[in-house]
């Protein structure tokens, strides 16, 4: 399937099957704004649950909290937003569209990739079995000329804007003769930068109002309670503390489903460490990071990282953890080395000491920060779209599948009367009580049961549990794989075993290992 009809099958099936919707949809919508469904609601639940058990409850030197969304106008000013988080902007004078002018290189590069994976596809399919991608990649002639022509583009519009050089930014897209996407028009204005942080007001009256902003990130949160938490939860250095939550930008170019949205969630964890240890930490959390990914078995082609040629205001190091979401590898997390700049700002603001007394050092500093931050709607798209596949079957018919890592899945199993009498739903609805306690499950007695199959198949439900005429005999029922469509007879006493052996956040975690 192509990348273009993948990502609308995606959005399309994510829709039909109740995992996400269009905001105030029977009002036509609001532009990059999303609701969770009941399903999504779960699976989202389900990432952010794996996130934390992972940072938090198997760190015992990472706490996690759970900060406002409003917070002390200062704090902005502190932390740099209000004078740097901006994108650059640029307006194409005829079809008075707005685009973020490095999003527009980005995507000319990228159709250069796709020249790349172009030529890959072609030798692929003329030595067969004996190609060796990674000696292709390395000496066609072809293909090395596009990947330097990437490099050069990339650099000079990291450089340009590292230096804030949005004049050579604009020079840049008319050079490489970029059009407007949409009416191919060349007629650009200069580039301009313009802020991302929502503004609101708190109070009554509108003389006594305070400007405020909704967070663009819930890191700051975590760097003003850095002195709390150290001190009543006793933490030595190193140490981290973790939150999840949500985080507004005014993005411009809100697009791609739930990629870019104006609303959003990110799960975030700040680890505080001992100046000039921040090259160590930060390959740390990148292989950590890395592993957690991999333990859902998304594929570790899929992900790559990206090292940050422009650096954030706060950032000595950084890097991206991309993934090959349908439109191409994209970011999903950065790894951060935030320096002590955070901290620094906000002793400085405030006029509150923000530092942390080492016993082994006999010593006061300001902590370094190593930040892992990933948004959870990103994840969201990435192991939904990843999982849904089109398959084909023996008997030359398709099915949909969603092929959700099992510990993620919303529902854990569904459970079917094989008719809708003999006792049979009494059974299955006995099951239903039982496993209820421990896992998400589902009842379901309408339609033929190959058709129940399908639609829990649609739905990412692991198994599927069959109660039959045979049941009533002797206790057992049929569990059927929703991968491999394996059906095995079990003794309604081991369900919840089995069920609990493939779902278990345990086993999958362990894989990081
Ligand atoms: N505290 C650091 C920080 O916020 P960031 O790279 O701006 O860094 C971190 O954002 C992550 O948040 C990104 O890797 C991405 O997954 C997610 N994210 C950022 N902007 C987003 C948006 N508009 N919609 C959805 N997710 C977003």
């Amino acid at each position: 399937m192509a990348n273009d009809d993948k990502f609308k099958k995606v959005i399309s099936h994510a829709k039909e099957y109740g995992y996400v919707f269009q905001s105030s949809e029977i009002y036509d919508g609001l532009s990059a704004v999303y609701d969770y469904a009941q399903n999504g609601a779960e699976l989202k639940k389900n990432i952010r649950d794996y996130w934390w058990k992972a940072m938090v409850q198997m760190h015992e030197n990472i706490v996690g909290i759970d900060t406002a969304i409003f917070m002390h106008p200062t704090t902005w000013k502190a932390s740099g937003h209000v004078d740097a988080f901006s994108d650059p902007l640029i307006d194409n004078k005829d079809s008075k569209k707005r685009y973020r002018a490095d999003v527009l290189v980005e995507d000319y590069c990228l159709k250069i990739e796709g020249k790349i994976n172009k030529e890959v596809a072609k030798a692929q399919k003329r030595f067969g079995d004996s190609f060796n991608k990674a000696e292709f990649v390395s000496t066609n002639g072809r293909v090395l000329g596009y990947q330097e022509k990437i490099d050069t583009i990339l650099k000079r519009l990291g450089q340009s804007l590292e230096k804030e050089d949005l004049a050579d930014v604009k020079a840049l897209i008319e050079e490489l003769e970029i059009a407007d996407p949409l009416t191919g028009s060349r007629n650009w204005t200069d580039v301009k930068q313009f802020n991302l942080m929502f503004g609101t007001k708190l109070g009554a009256s509108a003389e006594s109002a305070m400007d405020l902003y909704l967070r663009p990130e819930t890191a700051q949160g975590i760097f003003v309670n850095f002195l709390n938490v150290q001190k009543t939860g006793r933490m030595k250095i190193p140490f981290g503390i973790a939150q999840t939550g949500k985080a507004f930008r005014n993005e411009i170019v809100a697009r791609q489903f739930i990629f870019r949205m104006r609303e959003f969630e990110q799960m975030e964890m700040q680890f505080f460490i001992k100046p000039g240890t921040q090259k160590e930490w930060f390959e740390y959390w990148k292989e950590a990071r890395m592993k957690w990914h991999n333990s859902l078995g998304l594929g570790k082609d899929n992900y790559r990282f990206h090292d940050h040629e422009k650096l954030a205001h706060y950032a000595d190091a950084a890097t991206d953890i991309e993934f090959n979401f349908p439109f191409g590898f994209k970011e999903l997390e950065g790894i951060h080395s935030r320096t002590d700049f955070d901290l620094k700002q906000h002793q400085e603001f405030s006029g509150k000491k923000l530092q942390y007394f080492d016993h082994e050092e006999n010593a006061s500093y300001t902590p370094y920060v190593l930040e892992t931050s990933i948004g959870l709607d990103r994840m969201f798209l990435a192991v939904f779209s990843n999982s849904l596949v089109e398959e084909e079957l023996e008997n030359n018919t398709t099915r949909t599948v969603l092929k959700l890592p099992a510990v993620l899945a919303p529902t854990k199993a569904a459970v079917f009367p094989l008719v809708k009498k003999d006792g049979l739903p009494e059974v299955a609805k006995e099951i239903i009580e039982d496993l209820k306690w421990d896992f998400n499950v589902f009842y379901d007695e309408k339609d033929a049961v190959g058709k129940r199959y399908r639609r829990q198949d649609a739905n990412g439900t692991p198994f599927c549990i069959t109660v039959d005429h045979e049941t009533l005999e002797n206790n057992t029922v049929t569990i059927r794989h929703r991968d491999t469509m394996e059906q095995k007879r079990v003794k309604i006493e081991d369900l919840k075993a089995i069920i609990k052996a493939e779902v278990d956040v345990k086993h999958w975690l362990m894989r990081m290992q």
